[in-house]
């Protein structure tokens, strides 16, 4: 059976199951309560030109230009969320975002992004998580880091293997397939999970805090802060079904 590759990925966002599901959140739920928070906190440039990976169809580009942002660059590698996400800008008269299709391992490759740099870059929603594989998703934040300012601030989320018992408990069972070697064969690597939900096909690693911390720093990031979602802000109820808590992470630009 074939392991879950970029190509699975791609199609599986640009399946109309996807494109729905982020299209309605684009459309009804704009940013959840402590993405507002953190940005607010750490994005306090408004002026600055921001990248936004793994925009979707929008959800939280159309959130940072209603806080006022407005020098917004935004990507996806799923051609069909970002059409959605350039239909829902045209709607909230924000042309002037600039939307466009890149695969956040390879920004090079995009033509647009040529000679461009950033004062900071978010990658929300456990977007990076999405990325099969630990090099591709340091390649990732390798990439972002290549096209952000020194200092800049780097807002992403993920989920936590050991944010509860019952998950360390989860993953344990896990573990001993993996060694006896009956995991899911479609798999990368451990933590990663491949699921069916009301968002179609998902593949999502689920990293522990080490792991984070070891590829941020691996990266040029210097960590800054990290929490739970919970322990960010209260959210509703529309935001708590669209999604599970999460960690969020909070780096800044190296130096070097
Ligand atoms: C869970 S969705 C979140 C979408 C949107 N940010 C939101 O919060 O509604 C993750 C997004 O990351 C994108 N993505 C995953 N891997 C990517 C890659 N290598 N390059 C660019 N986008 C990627 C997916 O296409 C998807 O739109």
């Amino acid at each position: 059976m074939k392991k879950i590759s970029a190509a699975q990925v791609r199609a599986d966002f640009n399946h109309l199951t996807a494109v729905m599901h982020y299209t309605r959140a684009a459309h009804r739920l704009g940013l959840w309560n402590s993405e507002r928070l953190l940005i607010e906190e750490y994005f306090s440039d408004q002026a600055a030109p921001l990248i936004e990976a793994g925009c979707g169809a929008g959800r939280a580009t159309l959130g940072l230009w209603d806080l006022g942002y407005r020098n917004l660059t935004a990507f996806d590698f799923a051609d069909e969320l970002v059409d959605q996400a350039i239909s829902l800008a045209v709607e909230r008269e924000a042309e002037a975002i600039h939307f466009l299709q890149a695969d956040a391992t390879d920004l090079a490759a995009c033509h647009a992004l040529a000679g461009k740099t950033f004062g900071g870059a978010l990658f929300l929603f456990n977007g990076l998580m999405q990325i099969p594989g630990r090099s591709h998703r340091r390649a990732a934040l390798r990439e972002l880091h290549r096209v952000c300012t020194p200092g800049a601030p780097l807002l992403f989320t993920t989920h936590d293997r050991n944010c509860s018992p019952t998950e360390k408990a989860l993953w344990r069972l896990e573990a001993l397939r993996w060694k006896r070697g009956t995991q899911d064969p479609r798999l990368v690597e451990f933590g990663d999970r491949y699921f069916s939900d009301e968002a179609g096909n998902t593949f999502m690693h689920l990293p522990d805090r080490e792991e984070i911390l070891e590829d941020l720093a691996a990266t040029g990031w210097t960590h800054t802060h990290d929490a739970m979602r919970r322990q960010v802000a209260a959210e509703t109820r529309a935001v708590r079904d669209f999604s599970d808590d999460c960690r969020f992470w909070v780096a800044h630009r190296a130096e070097r």
